[in-house]
């Protein structure tokens, strides 16, 4: 028997479409905890209602049907009238809210692997915020974003989806922003894709055969930050996770990784969905505690038929419900109008000039300024040089990459226009760049040659390769710039990539900038940038190589061994990923560019290096050129020999205000315990290590400005 509920405020005669009457119960007590309420909640909840809440539409289509509320969005889940629980409406994806069906404008953000270029927390706040609103106006109340997994293969195909670059540090505190920032807008978000989904080819059966000490130190960090922001859902992956031995399982059904290692090692209260189709059984046991889009293995007949048998607990099917009603209630989407998750709202238009602004400072904040020889740059606006836009500036522009994160923009904001829009006087020029002798023709005849050149990637398949020519239609790209190089020494490169990406011509060009996926506002961006209305203060979150494989990946680590069922991929690397492997071998820079990279239009130098004894580290960060600018100071910390760590490990960051010039700023940067720690496979816990660390403050892993030694017992070390 049902328990019963007050109905309240239920009008009479209402019509068949607001059969959602609002109902109120004990839980509907806001002065309650979201714990109490939720607690409240499932305690009236019979059992058929909670197993409906476990998994898609049992029957029909799953997702973006376009005919009725149960399928309307890339995942669904059915309201509960009888309790007034709302319908869940998840939708993709990490830059934008995705709609292949409906008409109505939603904007193309900058991709994640963008914005954490920008090292800037508060720019990730508000770029989560950005996306939040629309989704909630698409009446979406579950944003499948952000992405969160470390860029261990250069060429992965979802790295620009993924906004930790190569590293863990940096990874936890900018999921943590974008994940406050999108949910400040009564959305959930999701971290995904949890766990060790670090490649794209045979994602679907791939075994990551990874050690414990490399998830924790590595892997589980961007992660573990998205909890400490309140992240209300996560997103079990497609591949198995292994440790060398064979109890490797499917990561949606992996006992270690959701239950020890996720819910009880990183104390995760929400829930877990599962990829879409990366359900392989009722796996709730194991962790898993929704079915993503449809309802194969966590339906009713067959949690019954669990309970019965004896092999599926109630309480674990209470947990489940628990940890979707939780964060509803955290993030204030139970308290939200109905009409709020109504699937008609995926027509409306959400782009606006609010959000079309963010897109385009957002857009300028995560662009990188790689070179920039005798200050070529900014351009000026208005003395008369002639300018020669080259390449993929107009329709052919990149501005985002493939599969469930792709967000057609409702606009674009070409970079020709962009440059012809901010230059008063000379005509601006331009020239496809598919023809490559009449574009050197144009580039000997102007004073500045600006060639854009970008490629892409996408979900399901990794990069060919680390060139420009591989994942585009634009080919020759390589060609192109070297030609252009040789007939104007004033050469500026705008490099759209998707990750890591080859650039042998970089000796010969004059100045390089990368905007990575950089949205719809491409072109306003990139003008502002070239033209100096903004100095850019972007640094690279992941190598630019010189060569192709350059940490030497055997095809047992990537993409895995052997070609058929199973594959093992073995991360044999352990912690030395991206940069780490760089550091660790002492690799120097010909035409590539380091982790952490990007110079400004002015100059910063470091002074007043202290370290206390609770390892708050402090220093002065002055602008000694002659425009404003901001700078991502960078501290890299280098453990006791004993401790088996990498060489040179990013441990904090700050990017500074804008800093006029001669101005100065003093940056507070404290490591705390799991800084200066490792993670120890015994206790399954972090454990501090002791002896002499170096602290090396810098601009770049490379560039490094001030360093000290320090070891635990140390009182305050002053540089
Ligand atoms: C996909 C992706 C995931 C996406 C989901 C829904 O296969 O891996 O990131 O959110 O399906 O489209």
């Amino acid at each position: 028997m049902a328990p019963r509920v007050r109905l309240v405020g239920a009008v009479a005669g209402l019509s068949a479409c607001t059969s959602l009457a609002l109902v109120s119960g004990p839980w509907s007590d806001r002065r309650v905890s979201p714990e109490q309420r939720a607690a409240l909640l499932l305690k009236n909840m019979t059992l058929e209602e909670k197993f409906a809440m476990l998994h898609g539409p049992a029957t029909g289509p799953c997702c973006q049907c376009k005919t009725s509320a149960s399928c309307a969005y890339v995942g669904n889940v059915a309201a509960n009238s009888r309790l007034g629980i709302p319908p869940i409406n998840m939708n993709d994806g990490p830059q934008g809210f995705r709609d292949d069906n409906n008409p109505g404008t939603t904007t193309a953000w900058p991709s994640g692997m963008t914005i954490g270029a920008t090292w800037d927390l508060d720019a990730a706040y508000e770029w989560g915020a950005g996306m939040g609103r629309e989704f909630y106006e698409k009446g979406s109340n579950i944003q499948l974003g952000p992405g969160l997994n470390v860029a261990r293969v250069p060429r992965g195909g979802r790295n620009f989806e993924y906004i930790s670059g190569e590293d863990p540090y940096l990874g936890y505190w900018m999921a943590q922003s974008s994940i406050k920032g999108i949910q400040s807008q009564k959305v959930i978000a999701n971290a995904k894709h949890w766990v060790q989904n670090n490649q794209e080819t045979n994602r679907d059966r791939v075994i990551e055969e990874v050690d414990e000490r490399t998830r924790f130190e590595i892997y589980y960090p961007p992660f573990r930050g998205a909890i400490v922001g309140g992240v209300g859902s996560f997103m079990c992956s497609y591949n198995k996770i292994g440790n060398h031995t064979s109890d490797y399982a499917w990561s949606c059904e992996n006992p270690v990784t959701l239950k020890r290692d996720l819910k009880t090692l990183s104390n995760f209260k929400g829930f877990v969905m599962s990829d879409w189709g990366g359900t392989h059984s009722t796996s709730i046991m194991q962790g898993l505690d929704m079915e993503m889009p449809s309802a194969d293995f966590m339906n009713e007949d067959r949690l019954k038929a669990g309970i019965s048998g004896g092999t599926i607990t109630e309480a674990a099917v209470d947990d489940s419900v628990f940890r979707i009603l939780l964060p509803m209630f955290e993030v204030g989407v139970m308290d939200e109008p109905l009409s709020a998750w109504d699937w008609n709202k995926l027509s409306s238009n959400t782009t606006n000039d609010a959000s079309s602004a963010s897109a385009r400072s957002l857009s300028a904040k995560s662009t990188a300024l790689l070179k920039n020889d005798n200050a070529i740059l900014p351009l000026m606006s208005g003395d008369g040089s002639s300018i020669a836009v080259i390449g993929l500036a107009d329709g052919g522009a990149v501005t985002h990459g493939g599969g469930s994160g792709t967000v057609v923009p409702s606009f674009l904001a070409t970079p020709l226009s962009g440059i012809r829009g901010s230059v008063e006087k000379k005509e601006v020029l331009f020239d496809d760049g598919k023809n490559i002798t009449t574009a050197v023709a144009l580039a000997k005849q102007v004073d500045y040659a600006i060639v854009f050149v970008g490629t892409l990637s996408g979900e399901g398949s990794d990069r060919d390769s680390l060139s420009l020519d591989d994942g585009y239609w634009f080919k020759n790209q390589n060609a192109l710039v070297s030609a252009i190089a040789k007939a104007n020494p004033k050469t500026i490169v705008v490099a759209s990539i998707p990750g890591a990406t080859l650039m042998p011509w970089s000796k010969d060009v004059a100045a390089i900038l990368t905007n990575f996926m950089p949205g719809q506002q491409a072109g306003n961006a990139i003008a502002d940038v070239l033209f100096g209305r903004v100095n850019p203060s972007a640094k690279l979150t992941f190598t630019i190589p010189n060569r192709e494989n350059e940490q030497n990946f055997t095809t047992a680590q990537w993409p895995g061994l052997p070609s058929k069922n199973p594959v093992y991929a073995e991360y044999s690397e352990g912690l030395l990923v991206g940069y780490r492997y760089y550091e660790a071998h002492n690799i120097q820079f010909d035409t590539g560019f380091p982790f952490g990279h990007g110079l400004s239009y002015t100059k910063f130098e470091y002074s007043n290096l202290t370290i206390g004894a609770d390892w708050q580290t402090t220093f002065q960060v002055t602008n000694v050129g002659k425009v404003a600018g901001s700078e991502v100071a960078q501290l890299y910390l280098t453990f006791p020999a004993s401790a088996g760590e990498p060489p040179n490990q990013l441990k904090g960051f700050r990017k500074t205000g804008l800093l006029q010039p001669s101005m100065s700023e003093t940056v507070t940067l404290t490591l705390v315990h799991d800084d200066y720690s490792i993670w120890d496979v015994t206790s399954h816990a972090y454990k501090p290590v002791t002896g002499t660390f170096h602290v090396k403050i810098g601009s770049s892993s490379r560039d490094i400005r001030l360093q000290a030694q320090k070891n635990e017992a140390e009182e305050e070390i002053v540089v």
